[in-house]
């Protein structure tokens, strides 16, 4: 396995590899590899010659220098976790290297990125959807891989990759649990005991809003009620949002037609944070 470590070197090597033919994977991380990079890595492998793991912990799309400074980095232990996921390259790209002084552009994504995390988080998306350009460009891949963790990511990138003509398909893969529900995460290790037991209200609020919007007459606000008062029991926890929201446009929903209550048309997502640190998680009610 090789390491590159600038977006010159990665370029170089995409290149000489798409003209023998072969057809590469890329997996954007920021590091910090769970059981969910791994199963995005596992889904690469399986669609490519090639698998490029991106490690790279992006200054543009964090809220603050304290989330930014706290954010786990452990590049030599992620180097031995993708050398035995047989990846081919780990690009971990030297900051410097990907914003000179001079660096000024910035990709700008649309209204997808002005709901839930867009609005608590501002600017975040801007930051996402400028370095996943940068990496684009420099990795070449046929394929990339996104975690429906961060749905609201996904569903950015894909459009735009879309709006730029990029050629590059974007694959979603299913969100990865501990065994108790909570959604893996390089933040959940920075919660206390305490907090990372209280975690699971996260998972179980989803829950009880999938097992009512099940329920042929509950209504929108009653789900969302519903997953508010099992985060409201939990004194660690403090709700940030929480939406249901049609799965292309990411608008709320106000009720549920008949034709919204199959997989694939409406979510419902949240975020929560316990102490300082902020989770995520959403679910499609209606897959099975
Ligand atoms: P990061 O949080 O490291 O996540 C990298 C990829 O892993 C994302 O596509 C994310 O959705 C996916 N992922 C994380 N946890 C997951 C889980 N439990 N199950 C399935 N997939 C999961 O997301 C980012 O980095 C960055 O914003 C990035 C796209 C790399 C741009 O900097």
């Amino acid at each position: 396995m090789h390491t590159i470590t600038n977006p010159s070197g990665m370029r170089k090597w995409a290149t000489e590899q798409r003209q023998d033919g072969h057809t590469i994977g890329l997996v954007p991380t920021m590091g910090a590899l769970h059981a969910g990079h791994l199963a995005l890595i596992a889904a690469a492998k399986a669609a490519s010659d090639l698998v490029v793991v991106s490690i790279f912990v992006n200054p543009l799309q964090f809220d603050g220098q304290s989330d930014l400074d706290k954010y786990p980095r452990q590049v030599e232990r992620d180097i031995g976790v993708c050398t035995a996921a047989a990846v081919d390259v780990v690009y971990a790209p030297a900051a410097a290297s990907m914003y000179p002084p001079a660096f000024q552009t910035r990709v700008l994504p649309g209204p997808l990125a002005e709901v839930m995390e867009g609005t608590t988080r501002s600017g975040h998306f801007e930051g996402v959807t400028t370095v996943v350009t940068k990496l684009f460009n420099a990795v070449q891949p046929d394929r990339a891989f996104f975690g429906e963790k961060d749905y609201q990511q996904l569903t950015i990138i894909r459009q735009l990759t879309a709006d730029l003509d990029l050629g590059i398909e974007i694959v979603g893969h299913p969100t990865v649990r501990e065994p108790d529900g909570l959604a893996r995460s390089s933040r959940n290790v920075r919660l206390s005991t305490p907090q990372r037991k209280a975690a699971i209200c996260l998972p179980r609020a989803l829950d009880a809003a999938v097992a009512l919007a099940n329920q042929q007459l509950s209504s929108v606000p009653n789900m969302i009620e519903a997953a508010k008062q099992i985060i409201a029991a939990e004194p660690e926890a403090r709700l940030d949002y929480i939406s249901v929201f049609d799965a292309a446009t990411l608008q709320p929903v106000v009720g549920l037609a008949n034709d919204q209550r199959q997989a694939g048309r409406v979510r419902i997502g949240c975020a929560v944070l316990f102490g300082e640190v902020r989770l995520i998680d959403n679910r499609d009610p209606f897959s099975s």
